[in-house]
């Protein structure tokens, strides 16, 4: 049996993320639309989000979580700090908290609740949108193994998860949190490069994005180096290898390592 079944779903903050979550988990059939309830800030978001997911969405937060289970927490930083005291009434030791909020660690959130509430923070991605997510969990002070399973069991229903200690969130969210631009830039440079050599617009962004699709999932499926994997698609004096050159010579390995870098630097650095 599922460990959600029964279990009441608020989120706060039902933007771009909070929607990839739930449209994962419903599709995936681990929660009923009727066990979840959302707010947001505007009448236009409520409005669109209760349209588009068919739940209940209002605009005040304490109402949202009257008596849910599980709050999942996902407002922008800056709006924590008032999201945490409309929640502080309302939250006991039973209450599961789960923030997929950048940069605010879980000490923060329960000393701002001022309970001991068990508090898992989650890094996911957008893909969740499509059931291809990844969402790494850590546990605050008061999350037991317990929590930690539901939330695979949550964020599994959209994805693949992790569980790494807090010190690494960040540097999670520079690379998986952040990374799916990083490779919409790269899909789309891939696609315009098609254009230029003949192929027409939609089958070059088809070609381009089945390939990044096809390579990630020789990589996970096959388990090996993604080094030897290049291998295998570069013959001695072919093609691949002038292209490969080019890569070398425009910094690619370099720039996306910089890239996470100082995206995991900005993210230590949003919490109010
Ligand atoms: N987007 C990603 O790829 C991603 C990935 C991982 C983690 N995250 C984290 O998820 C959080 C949300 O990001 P997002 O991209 O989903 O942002 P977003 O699309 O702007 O969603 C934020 C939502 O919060 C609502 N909101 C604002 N003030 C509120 C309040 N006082 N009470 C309740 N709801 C309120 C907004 O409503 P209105 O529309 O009415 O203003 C909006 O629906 C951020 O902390 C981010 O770090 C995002």
């Amino acid at each position: 049996m599922s460990s959600l079944e029964g279990k009441r779903l608020a989120v706060l903050g039902v933007g771009k993320i909070g929607e990839a979550i739930l449209r994962g988990l419903f599709t995936a059939g681990k929660v009923k639309k009727d066990q979840v309830s959302g707010s947001v800030a505007s009448e236009s978001s409520r409005d669109r989000a209760a349209k588009k997911l068919g739940i209940k969405v209002g605009l005040s937060n304490q109402e949202a979580a009257q008596g849910c289970d599980i709050l999942l927490l996902s407002v922008k930083p800056q709006v924590m700090p008032s999201l945490l005291t409309d929640l502080k009434s309302l939250v006991s030791d039973e209450t599961l908290i789960i923030s997929v909020v950048a940069s605010m660690t879980t000490e923060k959130i329960q000393s701002a609740l001022g309970q001991n509430c068990p508090v898992l923070r989650v890094m996911p991605n957008t893909p969740c949108l499509v059931g291809e997510g990844m969402s790494v969990i850590c546990a605050g002070t008061y999350a037991n193994q317990g929590h930690i399973e539901l939330a695979q069991e949550l964020f599994g229903s959209c994805g693949k998860t992790a569980v790494l200690k807090e010190s690494l969130m960040d540097a999670v969210t520079g690379l998986s949190g952040s990374g799916p631009a990083y490779i919409y830039l790269v899909i789309e440079s891939l696609a315009e490069a098609g254009v230029k050599v003949g192929i027409p617009r939609d089958v070059s962004t088809l070609l381009s994005a089945q390939t990044v699709l096809g390579a990630s999932s020789m990589v996970l499926e096959s388990k090996a180096h993604p080094a030897l994997l290049k291998d295998a698609v570069t013959t001695p004096a072919g093609c691949t290898v002038d292209g490969l050159l080019e890569l070398e010579e425009g910094k690619l390995r370099v720039t996306l390592i910089k890239a996470v870098v100082k995206a995991a630097e900005r993210a230590a650095q949003l919490s109010p």
